[in-house]
């Protein structure tokens, strides 16, 4: 039985700032943030929204009122959770009204939870082929103003249908997968914004995807050649491409020229939106999908997952059909070309918004359809659709 993702969007905020206008505010030059680090843009939320109304609107793309009938589980993996206890699946589940009788729950292992619903997603399928579960990636990356991440910061979210015959990308059964337990990347929960060891997050997923890519050939047997594309996560777009040089060698000419060229297609959203933790290596699947002119159905795509701490995955899987008729390309496109720039100060002032706490009250409006519209009695309300 084939498995796999049937639909995918993924939503991001309306407001973003330019790295040539951070870069001279943080007196860099702007050639690093572009061409060093790969970053064009910044996507940047408002305190009235978080991982749940940037996970619903991203699902509610996706979400059929067929769907909510037949959604088992929704899924979310994210390392920005609001709740130490009561997890953001349960409010999405009731934002977009799927069937009571489901599971919902959060996952989180850093960049690498919204991989483990996927596979957890296709493991449920397997033993119930007429249901389905939504999975979904949310989460805002905050390193703090003129910190050392600030650059690779960015916000959204990616939601995914897992269901057998997928419309869209098929998962092959084997996978490996590697647990390291590394301090390159954690957030202790009294912080507001991670800890973060730049050069060994840097080396440590280089170094995961070495073993987890030559762990895989061993396995199958299979080589760089055997793929049409390689889709990495995307912490900021020099990274993943760090990692493919660094087994590029392998390849012949032909193959090489072909996965570089595939990479670009894959960074193109994240150059304008950054880094969604959890959502990045699938924002870089539907940016390859929706910006190549030249994948196909039954081409083989590699999918590399890492989560600092440090958990990666090497897992595969091939187009169907028409996969093309199942994206959102204009869609996609059309919400990040009308955002609203932000200035460097506007950027400083949104981010140091914070919602109210320990039962204070504060009241919001929005445009965008989910988002928070009160906070009183320590509960954030969410407007709804
Ligand atoms: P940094 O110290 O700002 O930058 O840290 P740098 O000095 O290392 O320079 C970066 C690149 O820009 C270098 O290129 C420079 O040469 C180049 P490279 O040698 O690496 O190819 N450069 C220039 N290029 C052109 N013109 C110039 C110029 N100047 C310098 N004028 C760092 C960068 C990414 C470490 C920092 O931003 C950071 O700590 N970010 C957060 C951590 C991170 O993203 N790590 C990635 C791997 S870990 C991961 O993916 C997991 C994660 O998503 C979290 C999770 O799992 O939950 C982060």
């Amino acid at each position: 039985m084939k498995i796999g993702i049937d639909r995918l969007s993924f939503f991001v905020p309306n407001l973003f700032l330019d790295m040539t206008e951070l870069a001279q505010r943080r007196g860099d030059d702007p050639a690093k943030y572009h061409i060093g680090i790969g970053q064009d843009q910044m996507a940047v939320s408002r305190v009235s929204e978080d991982i749940v109304t940037l996970g619903a609107n991203a699902a509610s793309k996706i979400v059929t009122e067929e769907d909510k009938e037949l959604i088992d589980m929704v899924i979310v993996g994210t390392e920005s959770g609001i709740d130490q206890s009561k997890a953001s699946a349960v409010i999405i589940h009731h934002l977009l009204k799927v069937q009571p009788f489901a599971r919902s729950f959060e996952v989180k292992e850093a960049c690498y939870g919204g991989t483990a619903a996927l596979q957890m997603a296709k493991e449920y399928i397997k033993n119930h082929p007429e249901r389905k579960v939504l999975v979904i990636a949310s989460d805002i990356a905050r390193y703090g103003l003129a910190s050392g991440g600030e650059v690779t910061q960015g916000v959204g979210a990616v939601a995914m249908m897992i269901t057998k015959d997928p419309r869209i990308l098929s998962l092959e059964d084997t996978s490996v997968f590697l647990t390291e337990d590394i301090y390159d990347f954690w957030r202790p929960v009294y912080n507001q914004f991670p800890e973060v060891d730049g050069p060994l997050s840097n080396s440590t997923y280089i170094e995961s995807f070495q073993k987890v890519w030559n762990q895989y050939k061993a396995v199958t047997g299979r080589s760089l050649a055997d793929y049409d594309a390689l889709s990495f996560h995307i912490p900021y777009t020099k990274m993943g491409k760090k990692a493919l040089q660094s087994v590029i060698d392998e390849a012949d000419g032909v193959t090489q020229e072909r996965l570089l060229a595939r990479y670009e297609e894959a960074i193109v959203y994240s150059r304008r939106i950054g880094n969604l933790y959890t959502g990045s290596l699938y924002l870089g699947l539907i940016s390859l999908l929706e910006n190549s002119e030249i994948l196909k159905a039954g081409d083989r795509i590699g999918l590399f997952s890492y989560g600092s701490g440090a958990v990666s995955e090497f897992f595969t899987g091939y187009l169907e059909e028409n996969y093309q008729e199942f994206l959102f390309k204009e869609d996609h496109q059309e919400m990040l070309d009308s955002r609203k720039e932000l200035t460097v100060d506007e950027y400083e002032e949104v981010f140091n918004e914070k919602l109210p706490e320990h039962g204070a009250s504060a009241e919001y409006t929005s445009d965008v359809p989910f988002s928070i519209y009160k906070v009183a009695d320590n509960i954030r309300y969410y407007k709804e659709n």
